[in-house]
Parts: structure tokens; C-alpha cells; sequence
């Protein structure tokens, strides 16, 4: 495995784990949620190490963290390190800079950023703070690795600190085009404190793409030159490289959680509420980037359009509650819940609602049955990073008869255009057209279909994306770069 000698010190701003305080006043520990720490927890299990993250709460709690975090250390096989913020250091960076600007800029949402100053200081001084932590921890032969959008200055201040380690950072969303990112305020500076890293890994081509067309645009000392999936950027008499990285799951573990007894008793208990009818499933985090609210339109243009499915369908849309001080996620709950209840009056027959919704966190032996039980998968981002929900509900897909609806600005969708069916997530009547599509498909094509997306993401899992970026930045193993497809849309019919 590559750098097994190295210690790998992982930078989020999110730990593996949230505190938080429960309805009767105690502080509890739960899971964090969100495809970064899906993705991490098992690469840490693996090789070991130390995770330096922010575990939601503020000084002002004053709650004492270490047994709380060492009980959730227990048998992880890995160290935790809190940073903890101050309260207006929570508003500041985290609500604001990442979520309120860097969020919807990235997603090319640049109307529902609040370019406000102070966000900014913030965001600087709280990099500065996860960079301090990195010096009290980081041997010199440590490899740190630094991930997503809150942490993209770390490097800068770390270099500033003249920390000599090898840096390298991965974003875990998209990287918007130059037309977009030309509206962030602070440009110049994100952009040259990016490239502070020696390796800089991306989620899809586009990404890489757009960052490298940024770089050109916008950095007039740096020289930029492209290898086929390679870029490397020179500047101050230092190497950048730029790769793409398609983040992956552990497959292998999620299969066999799925086939377990426990999960198996489980789904079939969900199925039998809804005999001889097709379960759609949504998972979703409460986030406007995931378009929920077309894909109920879609879902309600289905029925309108083809009766045949009144009562053979059922979507269950799981909502994973997610930023809830920020007011839009707030309005976009009381939207969706507003649209549920619409299709559920306008379909609903005595033993059938068409749309299930659940809005709480599940325990993941219920998500890993629903993923197992759902004959089809139906999950339509505006745009993601990756969207590991498409790659997790194909791995429980033991029986492989399942069908992937999956939008086209979806990173996983560089992985998995073969085999998906692909839709546009503004395009309400195409997506009612592929919902029809699914209910239709023979099993033939759906297991011929389910096999193949199998295969591929067990092949590229989490352990794979690993150790290809490790290869990369520690080896600077610059020809073990994977190679990774672009999806192009289909061209006009003639
Ligand atoms: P994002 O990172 O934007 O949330 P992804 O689809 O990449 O989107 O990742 C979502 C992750 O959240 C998945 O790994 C999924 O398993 C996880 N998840 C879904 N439901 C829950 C839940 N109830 N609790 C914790 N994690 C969840
Ligand atoms: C996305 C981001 C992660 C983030 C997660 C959950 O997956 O890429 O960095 O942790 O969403 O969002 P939250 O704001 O709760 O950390």
C-alpha cells in the first residue's frame, strides 16, 4: 500500500464525529453526515493516524470533549483532535464563508452568496487556527492531507509558519468555471492559497479543468502545462501538480452490511408495507444543490402522465436534516414538505401514498435496507462533488436487479454513465420519463445494467482512491494519476 511508512494526519473541518446536545440537556455523540466522512472514516480505520477536525461545538458550550472523544476512539484505531470555535467564529467561517459564499459559488449558485468582509477575517483566522494545530501534531515525515472547501488556506498560513511538511489538499466538490469563480471577492487570494499545496486532487475533469483555467486566467507569474490527466503548475520555484480523483466507498463492507441478517430481516419488512409495488428511494442531505423539489415535480409528472403507475410506485424520500440555522435550508424544508403533501392529496387512494417522507437521521441498518429493498435508486443533484449515496445504493444492491436514475451533474456520474440512465435535473418531464423507464425496464437489462455499476465501483473504491492519491503525493508517483472518463452529454439526433 503506498506511504504505509507515513503517518497520515487528515484536516476537515468536520470530525467523524458531531456533539451535540440531546432533548434532555446531556451532550451525546452521533455520527457526522455527508460524503467526506463516509469516505474517510474507513481509510483511517485502515491505516491509522489522526484526524484534526471541528466537533460542532463552541467554546461557549464549555463541554469537556476528551472522554466524549475518546469514547467514540474507542476501537477506531485512530486519534481525534479538536478545534473549537468560538461562536462568532461558527457564524463567521463556517456558516458564512463556507457555507453562505464558497457552497453556492462552487455549485454555480452565485445569487445565493452573501459576500460579506468579516466572513472572510474569519475564514483566515480560523485556517490559521487549524494550521496551529497541525504544528503541535505534525512530525516532520507526517503526511498531511487537507480536505474541502473550509481549509482551503491552511496551507498558505502553514508555509507562513515554515512548515515543511508535504502538503497536499483534495476537494470533495465541484470547482466552479472561471466565469463563476471571477465573482469571489477574494479570488487572487484563494487562488494562490491553493496552489501553497504540493498536490492538489480533484473529484472529476470538469474540476480540474475549471480550477486549471482559473490558474491561467487569473495567476500571471505561474507557468501551467498539462501531462494527459496531469497538470502542473509552476510558480515561486515550486511544482503544483493537479489530478483527478474520483472518490470511492468501501464496497466491500457495505455489501456484506447489506446481506447481513439483521439488515436482510429488516428490508423485507419495509417491502412488505408496500406489496407488489416498486420503491423509488431519494437520500438526500437538506441541501438546495440536491434539486428535491424537481425530482417531487418529476415524480408527480410521472403519475400524471403514466396511470399505469398508480399504485405499482412509491417513492420514499429520506431527507438528512443538515445546516439548519442557515434560513434557506430552513424555507427548503417547508417546500418539500409542502410538495409531499400536494402529491399525497392529489394521489393518494385508500392503502397507497405515493411519496413516504422521512425527515430525521437513520440508523444505518435502516438506510442500508432501504439501499438494499428499493428497486430503484432516484437521486438528480443540481450539481455534486461526487455523490456517494448513487455508489452506496449500488453496493447494497446484493440482489443486482436494481436501476440507478442518476443527473448528469453529478461527479459519480463520470463512473457510471454506462450503466445509469441519466437525466437532466431541470428537465421535469425527462425525469418523468426515466421514473417511467425504470418501472418498465426488463430484469434482464436492469441485472446486465446493476452488474456492471458493481463492478466498476468495487473495482475504484475508497481504498483504491487512496492509495492512488498517497501514490501521487507522497511517492510523487506522477504516472500513477488514474485515468478517468469524461461524461460528454449525448449530441443533438441528426
Ligand atoms: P453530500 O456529501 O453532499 O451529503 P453524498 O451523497 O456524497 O452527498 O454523501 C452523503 C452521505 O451521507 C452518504 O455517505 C450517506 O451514506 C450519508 N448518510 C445518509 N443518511 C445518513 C444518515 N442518516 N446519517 C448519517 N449519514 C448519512
Ligand atoms: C459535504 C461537504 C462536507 C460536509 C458535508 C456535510 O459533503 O463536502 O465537507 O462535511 O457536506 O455538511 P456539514 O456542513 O454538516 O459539515
Amino acid at each position: 500500500m503506498a506511504g504505509t511508512d507515513k503517518r497520515l494526519i487528515i484536516v476537515s473541518n468536520r470530525l467523524p464525529v458531531v456533539i451535540h446536545r440531546s432533548d434532555v440537556g446531556d451532550w451525546e455523540i452521533r455520527p457526522g453526515a455527508g460524503g467526506l466522512v463516509t469516505a474517510m472514516a474507513p481509510v483511517l480505520r485502515d491505516r491509522g493516524g489522526l484526524w484534526i477536525g471541528w466537533p460542532g461545538t463552541v467554546t461557549e458550550d464549555d463541554v469537556d470533549l476528551d472522554p466524549l472523544l475518546r469514547s467514540a476512539t474507542r476501537d477506531s484505531g485512530y486519534e481525534l483532535s479538536p478545534v473549537v470555535l468560538t461562536m462568532e467564529q461558527k457564524l463567521n467561517y463556517y456558516r458564512g464563508f463556507a457555507n453562505e459564499i464558497i457552497w453556492p459559488l462552487f455549485h454555480d449558485l452565485q445569487s445565493r452568496c452573501r459576500f460579506e468582509p468579516a466572513y472572510y477575517y474569519t475564514y483566515r483566522a480560523v485556517n490559521h487556527l487549524f494550521a496551529e494545530k497541525i504544528v503541535h501534531h505534525a512530525g516532520p515525515d507526517d503526511f498531511v492531507w487537507i480536505h474541502d472547501y473550509h481549509l482551503m488556506s491552511v496551507a498558505m498560513e502553514l508555509r507562513a509558519m515554515r512548515q515543511a511538511n508535504r502538503l497536499a489538499f483534495f476537494l470533495h466538490i465541484p470547482f466552479p468555471p472561471l466565469d463563476i469563480f471571477l465573482k469571489l471577492p477574494w479570488r487572487y487570494q484563494v487562488l494562490r492559497d491553493l496552489l501553497a499545496h504540493d498536490l492538489l486532487g480533484f473529484q472529476t475533469q470538469r474540476d480540474r479543468r475549471n480550477f486549471v483555467q482559473c490558474v491561467r486566467a487569473l495567476i500571471k507569474d505561474a507557468r501551467v502545462g498539462s501531462k494527459g490527466l496531469r497538470t502542473t503548475v509552476h510558480l515561486e520555484g515550486r511544482d503544483i501538480h493537479a489530478g483527478v480523483f474520483p472518490i470511492g466507498i468501501d464496497f466491500d463492507q457495505f455489501a456484506r452490511d447489506a446481506a447481513s441478517q439483521e439488515v436482510s430481516e429488516e428490508a423485507w419488512y419495509l417491502h412488505e408495507h408496500e406489496p407488489d409495488r416498486k420503491i423509488y428511494l431519494g437520500v438526500d442531505r437538506l441541501d438546495y444543490t440536491k434539486g428535491i423539489p424537481e425530482k417531487l415535480r418529476a415524480f408527480r409528472d410521472a403519475l400524471r402522465r403514466f396511470p399505469q403507475l398508480h399504485e405499482r410506485i412509491v417513492l420514499f424520500q429520506l431527507v438528512v436534516p443538515s445546516r439548519w440555522e442557515i434560513p434557506e435550508y430552513a424555507d427548503l424544508k417547508t417546500e418539500i414538505e409542502r410538495l409531499v403533501g400536494k402529491i399525497n392529496g392529489e394521489f393518494s387512494r385508500a392503502g397507497w401514498a405515493p411519496v413516504q417522507y422521512f425527515f430525521r437521521s437513520l440508523e444505518r441498518r435502516e438506510l442500508l435496507a432501504l439501499y438494499r429493498t428499493a428497486e430503484v435508486l432516484l437521486t438528480t443533484p443540481w450539481k455534486d462533488g461526487m455523490n456517494l449515496v448513487a455508489k452506496e445504493y449500488c453496493a447494497c444492491n446484493v440482489d443486482e436487479s436494481g436501476v440507478v436514475i442518476l443527473s448528469e451533474f453529478a461527479g459519480a456520474l463520470a463512473q457510471m454513465h454506462r450503466s445509469s440512465l441519466q437525466v437532466n435535473p431541470h428537465d421535469i418531464e425527462g425525469m418523468a420519463e426515466a421514473i417511467f423507464q425504470a418501472y418498465a425496464m426488463t430484469l434482464e437489462e436492469r441485472r446486465e445494467r446493476m452488474r456492471r455499476l458493481r463492478q466498476s465501483i468495487r473495482r475504484q473504491n475508497v481504498f483504491w482512491w487512496v492509495d492512488s492519491f498517497l501514490e501521487a503525493a507522497i511517492e510523487r508517483r506522477l504516472d500513477s494519476f488514474p485515468h478517468v472518463e469524461e461524461y460528454v452529454p449525448r449530441p443533438d439526433l441528426p
